[in-house]
């Protein structure tokens, strides 16, 4: 009998998921093995419910968006209870899983997911499930890789989100202010604000305050710069505050992050006299086909972890690092630790020393004399 391997695709979609499996199938087809796909995250593994994947119809999926599995981010598996806070996984669950995986002769699984997903992935692997992960998020906040798969494309979307932002302020004098995702991680906004020319980038690693937003926008005015561009992150907030909900806090749920951008909006609104737009870009920025960043990496992690499983190396879960595009590193030391931008992160410094605004600092008297 030919060894089997299954793969899931776990927590909320992202641009580059069908890469993965593409790439798993082809790699495993290539060693003999048959793969299966579980239907909607973890939840297939439990109720059986999976697809023969061949490698035959692999061709397609590597520019398709979103997963064929499907996925959840809720469910019988929720261990994530907050940032890096989980609990264990219920053992009825657990000792199910477990019973399936041996029924359906599978000799791993391939867990694809962000730090919720991976999360219960260790513990599966706890459990007695040999199996590998993938690191997907566009969030790009898991430990121990430079980059995940999702946020390449998510970057992307948003820059070109800004881009056309830029000439509909500059034709109305306006404020723009776009809100993007990354919950509790400002790279997104930070990559996207850098590659799209915003003004003003505010984080949630750098709490902000509206004197000093409204200070750049009033430099801008007196160089003749009579819009300025706002990149917010969803989990943004002033100096002292908290990040802004979108919904009331659910049991065993990630916080639904959103509405900082009206914030800030109505703030510099009420403070400057300029008037201000807000565009959420929201669910956009996990939609469509992956960049071209974005595939190599897919293709390249999805091979990579069948290979780990050929070599034995369960636990363990892709990684892109400075000195191996596809290392490895074990899935305990990137999951309950989130990988947030850092107060000396190179990018930070060169964006600040071309003028843009963190919103955390008051101009200096001594600018130089082109900004004031
Ligand atoms: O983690 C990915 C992410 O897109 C976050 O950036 C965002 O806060 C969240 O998921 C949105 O989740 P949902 O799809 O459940 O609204």
């Amino acid at each position: 009998m030919k060894n089997r391997i299954g793969v899931l695709t776990g927590g909320g979609d992202c641009p580059g998921l069908n890469a993965v499996i593409r790439a798993v199938v082809k790699t495993a087809t290539k060693l003999d093995w048959e793969t299966i796909g579980f239907i909607g995250g973890y939840e297939g593994l439990l109720d059986k419910e999976y697809l023969h994947l061949d490698y035959k119809e692999m061709d397609p999926l590597l520019n398709r968006g979103g997963t064929i599995l499907g996925t959840s981010n809720k469910g019988r598996f929720a261990v994530k209870t907050g940032v890096g806070q989980s609990q264990q996984l219920d053992p009825n669950v657990m000792a199910a899983s477990l019973k399936n995986f041996h029924e359906l002769g599978l000799k791993a699984l391939v867990c694809i997911g962000g730090d919720g997903s991976l999360t219960i992935a260790q513990h599966l692997y706890e459990g007695g499930i040999p199996l590998v992960g993938v690191p997907k998020t566009i969030d790009n906040d898991l430990e121990g890789t430079l980059l995940t798969f999702g946020f390449d494309s998510a970057v992307g979307c948003a820059m070109d989100a800004i881009d056309r932002l830029h000439t509909t302020a500059e034709s109305h004098n306006r404020v723009m202010i776009v809100e993007l995702m990354g919950r509790y991680a400002g790279w997104i906004t930070l990559w996207a604000g850098v590659s799209g020319g915003a003004d003003i980038i505010l984080l949630p690693e750098i709490p902000f305050n509206y004197e000093s937003i409204c200070a750049q926008i009033k430099k801008r005015e007196k160089i003749g710069k009579h819009f300025t561009i706002v990149a917010v992150s969803e989990g943004a907030h002033e100096q002292g505050g908290s990040v802004t909900l979108a919904a009331p806090m659910e049991a065993n749920r990630e916080a639904k992050l959103g509405g900082i951008g009206e914030k800030v909006s109505m703030e510099i609104s009420r403070r400057s006299g300029k008037e201000c737009r807000v565009c959420v870009l929201g669910h956009l920025q996990r939609g469509g086909g992956p960049t071209s960043l974005d595939r190599v990496l897919c293709t390249a992690f999805g091979a990579r972890a069948v290979n780990l499983i050929r070599d034995g190396k369960f636990g363990y879960m892709t990684a892109f690092t400075p000195t191996n595009v596809v290392g490895a590193i074990k899935i305990k030391d990137a999951v309950g630790k989130l990988r947030l931008i850092q107060p000396d992160n190179p990018m930070l410094a060169c964006a600040r020393a071309m003028g843009i605004s963190f919103g955390d600092e008051l101009p200096k008297n001594n600018e130089p004399s082109n900004l004031q």
